[in-house]
């Protein structure tokens, strides 16, 4: 029993349902095509989620697929996704991201990082979750849901000797502190 995993996964889901409800409105396309690039990441965590859930059978090309959806769209990628003027209603994007670029660039490039380590750990594995690749009892309390540390700020912790499912949840935190701060919440 890892009650954790699941913990975080809703704390991403449930942002996801409330982030869906704001697209209906005709929208500026670079606003619109940032939001299709967060919502296939939300998409691919949905599913890592549920491999390491055990919902959703483990296949390594799956698996994989969804890391790199995730590692593509981070990083620089996602940074582009945020020009100049392309903030506030009908965007959830907060104009803070214009006065914070290197907090907002930070967090999305250590979204990057952990995201292709993960993509690593899927061809270390073809055929099932190792053992390895779980997380040791109480790191999840360590550090990723209590230790609210912002991207680039695991520094010292080398994302390759990271247990797959470690990654998997400190990049749920990336997610998590960068809608916290900014992202602008709808009632
Ligand atoms: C560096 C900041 C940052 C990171 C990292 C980030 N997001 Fe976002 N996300 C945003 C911002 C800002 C918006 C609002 C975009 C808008 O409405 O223009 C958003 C919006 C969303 C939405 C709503 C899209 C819609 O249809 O309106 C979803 C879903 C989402 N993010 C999922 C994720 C997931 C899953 C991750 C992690 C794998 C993630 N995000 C990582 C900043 C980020």
């Amino acid at each position: 029993m890892r009650p954790i995993p699941v913990i975080a996964a809703v704390l991403v889901i449930a942002g996801i349902a409330a982030g869906a409800a704001f697209s209906v409105n005709a929208v500026d396309p670079v606003v619109a095509k940032r939001q299709d690039s967060m919502k296939a990441m939300a998409d691919a965590a949905k599913t890592i989620s549920g491999i390491f859930d055990g919902k959703l059978a483990y296949d390594a090309a799956v698996f994989k697929a969804a890391a790199e959806t995730i590692r593509r769209r981070s990083g620089i990628a996602m940074v582009d996704e945020f020009p100049e003027g392309s903030f506030g209603a009908p965007s959830a994007a907060k104009a803070e991201i214009e006065l914070s670029r290197e907090e907002f660039a930070a967090l999305a490039g250590h979204l990057e990082t952990l995201a292709a380590a993960l993509s690593s750990a899927a061809d270390d594995a073809p055929d099932g979750i190792t053992e390895s690749m779980r997380m040791a009892p109480g790191m999840a309390m360590g550090s990723s849901l209590l230790g609210k540390r912002a991207g680039g700020a695991v520094a010292g912790d080398d994302p390759s000797k990271m247990p797959a499912e470690h990654l998997f949840h400190l990049m749920l935190q990336d997610c998590t502190n960068c809608h916290a701060k900014f992202r602008e919440k709808r009632q």
